[in-house]
């Protein structure tokens, strides 16, 4: 068992201005993969870093297993962590890189022995336990870092971008290896991104930080599906969420009427018993949502291509709009359409995003139906 309890945990250092992690709560469940995802400088690592014991926290509770543990040091937290920069020892072989704390913690040889042989299978580097880190791989030594986590049998495994260094083929090989890993070893795991893709596709739980504070915390879908807010809209999702601004022109128990800035008239399934007519509002659509219609119309919108991108499977189209407006839609791998071409848009107000003049997500007001959201997951991962 492994759960970990965040309560308030505050972070202020010396000098600083302001808090630099401020106030984060958050339950980990046992065998759980929680990822923390955000900017660069959003304060992932020095969260990480009071988890392991590395940083003092300032404020509230941290527990393991229902224990505080925020005067505890870090041999005492029964954590492992591995990093970006894996900074194995050169002149150490994999196992000797691979037993070195399991030596420093007088383990018998024998015992020493078996657990690093068990890492070394798990991690596919049977074949290289006689090797240095110079004569291996990238990706390879990177595994090494993970095996010297392994051994150790750590209640719970902490990641700050352990694939940052990687080139982006070897990331996404590394990434399904992780995966693995955590259902081989069914171990709690927290993982530190700023890369939203790696969070869609490893997290049970993802939790989107910025400046120090939680914006949104869920299941991957549930980020994708129902953001919280422009920031999330805009962060979890390759390609972006579209977000233009508009007004409400008119509020109905069915949803919303809202005039986009760019021209079109749209009815959206959203709450619309927080909005006023005339409020100010972004409008969100995601790519995949958008259809090409044959023709102009009051609920479409009208712009000049300006770059396709053919990818296979699908074609990404970029138009702007007479109003100077970016836009995003993607279709299907055979699309005809070229640059210089007027297209019109179409929108779905059942999938569609409205965000209050806060940048708030306004409820939708329908759900949807999980096997078609599995499917646009898959488009972006
Ligand atoms: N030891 C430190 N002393 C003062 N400020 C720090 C220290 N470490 C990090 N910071 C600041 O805290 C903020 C968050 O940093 P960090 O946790 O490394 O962000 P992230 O990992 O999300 O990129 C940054 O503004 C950084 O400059
Ligand atoms: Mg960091």
């Amino acid at each position: 068992m492994a759960t970990l309890t965040l309560r308030d945990i505050r972070k202020s250092y010396p000098g600083a201005a302001a808090e630099t992690i401020k106030g984060v709560s958050l339950d980990v469940a046992d065998r759980e993969f929680v990822v923390f995802v955000g900017p660069s400088g959003c304060g992932k690592s020095t969260l990480l870093r009071m988890i392991a014991g590395l940083e003092d926290i300032s404020g509230g509770e941290l527990a393991i297993d229902g224990v505080r543990m925020n005067e505890t040091g870090p041999a005492g937290r029964g954590l492992a962590m591995v990093f970006q920069s894996y900074a194995l020892y050169p002149h150490m072989t994999v196992r000797q890189n691979m037993e070195f704390a399991l030596k420093l913690a007088k383990l018998p040889v024998v015992e020493r022995r078996a657990k690093v042989e068990e890492a070394a299978r798990i991690l596919q580097l049977t074949d290289y336990l006689d090797r240095t880190p110079r004569q291996l791989s990238g990706g390879q030594r990177q595994r090494v870092a993970i095996g010297r986590a392994i051994v150790r049998s750590p209640k719970v495994f902490l990641f700050d971008e352990p694939l940052s260094n990687l080139d982006a083929a070897l990331r996404g090989q590394m990434r399904l290896e992780l995966a693995r890993l955590h259902n081989e070893l069914a171990a709690t795991m927290i993982y530190v991104t700023h890369d939203q893709i790696e969070a869609m596709t490893l997290a049970d739980k993802i939790v989107v930080l910025r400046a120090g504070r939680v914006e949104q915390l869920g299941s991957p879908l549930e980020l994708y599906r129902d953001p919280a807010n422009i920031f999330v809209a805009g962060f979890i999702g390759a390609p972006k969420m579209n977000l233009h601004p508009g007004r409400v022109l008119d509020t109905r128990p069915d949803g919303v009427r809202i005039a986009l800035d760019s021209g079109p008239v749209l009815d959206v399934a959203v709450a619309g018993d927080r909005l006023a007519p005339g409020a100010a509002i972004t409008f969100g659509a995601r790519p995949e949502d958008i259809t090409v219609a044959g023709t102009a119309g009051p609920d479409r919108l009208s712009g000049r291509v300006v770059v396709v991108e053919h990818l296979g499977g699908q074609t990404l189209v970029h138009l702007e709009t007479d109003s100077g407006e970016s836009w995003l839609v993607q279709t299907d791998g055979s699309s005809t359409i070229a640059i210089g071409d007027t297209v019109h848009l179409g929108f779905d107000g059942t999938v569609s995003h409205v965000f209050d003049g806060q940048g708030q997500a306004v409820p939708r007001l329908h759900r949807h139906d999980p096997s078609a959201e599995a499917a646009r997951i898959r488009a972006v991962s």
